[in-house]
């Protein structure tokens, strides 16, 4: 029978009632109180200095779990050993300067982690080569999510490297082709069910308790573990300087709560010296956190019936919503909520740096607008989006956006005719040169 087993040096321990078992329950969650695990490091001591030029010496080496942006700061995570190690290079994803972004935000220093920059292009292969190599490690032959269409691509490709079978489970229609045609030819068996995201979760939770499958959304803590390494990439990349703000897109909440938990560690290890302040940016349509800590101030979460056109955050119910509250508590960050327009306008300024990104990561940029106009975030301040996801994972929206087809027909009609100086639809033309000339010669004319 394929168990659940836990590195040395690493303990699990139950968010809420603090119970810390030797391994893990099929669904992740406390058999004594149902609430999430976490891995904790009671023997952790490191000299910081060392850590820190150990890890820049992988760089230089030939060994293939030191090109990974996630192996090379093994120190930080659960022992896995290393024959059962499922990687595809991933991490070490670029930081990228935003001037302009930064101007229509208000602010002087600007920069995006493009997570999108991954292999499978989202932030979802830094937590899945280390879950995916814990199944392994467990012995598991089938690995399942529940997903809005990134954890599912991410987790396909990962269990065939792996040797590994995998069944997803994503809401029929709610997701974009990008996603779902990656999990098709990464091999899953891929389930289309006729429900939301958090129908799929509570129809995968049944499933793990009725058989031997491991189950890979991020309540697994490995999840989280290996998502952390993004955060500690981030402060390698700007010199161990911690940033003031870093904007992170808010769906079940699993990434803030591992950029969060790798903050606090990297304080702790006096790796780095002040905590950057994190915060949380959700669609007005999926803001069940927003509102939890707004109207609640944090002391319970309503479930509610997500819509958004960001599909990658279209989650009523986060799983993660306590890990997420702790971060933003002890880092001093705020969680906002952004309208579709919002949404659409910074995905398109984020696309006029180069750069691009899908719709979920875009509310990293219209959050951003909102706290610098709130006063939260301060003009001198420096601050890093967090983008999760790559711009070809959703074209349908970038062109129904451009084409101005993304808001007619709905409530946003109105509010949509602000953004239209950011919408480029492309132009049919005759194959004639006179026809093509007059189009350049308009477009000199338009102040891009
Ligand atoms: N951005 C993108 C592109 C995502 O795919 C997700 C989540 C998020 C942000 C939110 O991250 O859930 O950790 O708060 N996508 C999941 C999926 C749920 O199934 O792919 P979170």
């Amino acid at each position: 029978m394929p168990s659940i087993v836990t590195g040395t040096i690493s303990r699990l321990r139950c968010i809420s009632c603090g119970a810390t078992p030797d391994s893990a329950a099929c669904d992740f969650r406390c058999t004594i109180c149902g609430d999430l695990l976490e891995f904790v490091f009671p023997e952790w001591s490191f000299d910081p200095t060392e850590l820190k030029a150990l890890w820049l010496s992988r760089r230089n080496s030939r060994k293939v779990l030191d090109h990974s942006g996630v192996w090379r700061f093994r120190e930080l995570l659960p022992h896995i050993p290393e024959e059962h190690a499922i990687t595809l290079r991933e991490g070490n994803t670029p930081l990228y300067q935003l001037p302009r972004c930064a101007r229509a935000a208000g602010v002087d220093d600007l920069y995006a982690k493009h997570q999108g920059m991954n292999p499978t292009a989202s932030f979802k292969d830094t937590g899945m080569t280390f879950a995916a190599s814990s199944a392994h490690q467990g012995g598991f032959r089938w690995v399942a999510c529940a997903s809005t269409g990134n954890t599912s691509a991410s987790m396909a490709a990962y269990a065939s490297r792996g040797g590994l079978r995998s069944l997803v489970l994503i809401p029929d229609g709610k997701i974009s082709w990008g996603k779902l045609s990656q999990s098709l030819d990464y091999g899953a068996l891929t389930c289309q069910l006729r429900t939301d995201f958090d129908g799929c979760v509570r129809i995968l939770n049944e499933l793990v308790r009725r058989k031997p499958v491991y189950l890979l959304n991020s309540v697994n803590p490995y999840r989280i573990e290996g998502q952390k390494t993004a955060a500690i990439e981030l402060l390698e990349q700007l010199g161990w300087e911690p940033p003031d703000h870093i904007i992170v897109p808010g769906g079940n909440l699993g990434n803030s709560s591992a950029i969060g938990k790798a903050l606090l560690e990297m304080l702790e290890l006096r790796l780095i010296s002040r905590l950057p302040k994190l915060s949380v940016i959700q669609a007005e349509g999926a803001n069940p956190f927003y509102r939890s800590v707004r109207e609640f101030g944090g002391a319970k979460l309503e479930p509610m019936t997500a819509d958004t056109q960001a599909t990658a955050i279209r989650i009523g119910n986060p799983a993660s919503w306590k890990k997420a509250l702790r971060v933003l508590r002890s880092t001093g960050g705020e969680v906002e909520q952004v309208t579709e327009v919002e949404i659409a306008a910074a995905k398109a300024e984020i696309g006029s740096d180069g750069i691009g990104c899908e719709p979920a990561s875009a509310v990293t940029l219209a959050g951003l607008k909102k706290l610098v106009r709130g006063g939260f975030v301060k003009p001198g301040e420096n601050v890093v989006l967090i983008l999760t996801g790559h711009v070809l994972k959703d074209p349908d929206f970038t062109i129904k956006f451009h084409r101005g087809d993304l808001f007619p027909g709905t409530k946003y009609e109105g509010e949509a005719a602000g953004a239209r100086h950011l919408q480029r639809a492309p132009v049919v033309l005759d194959a004639d040169l006179g026809a093509v000339i007059a189009a350049l010669e308009a477009a000199e004319q338009k102040k891009s």
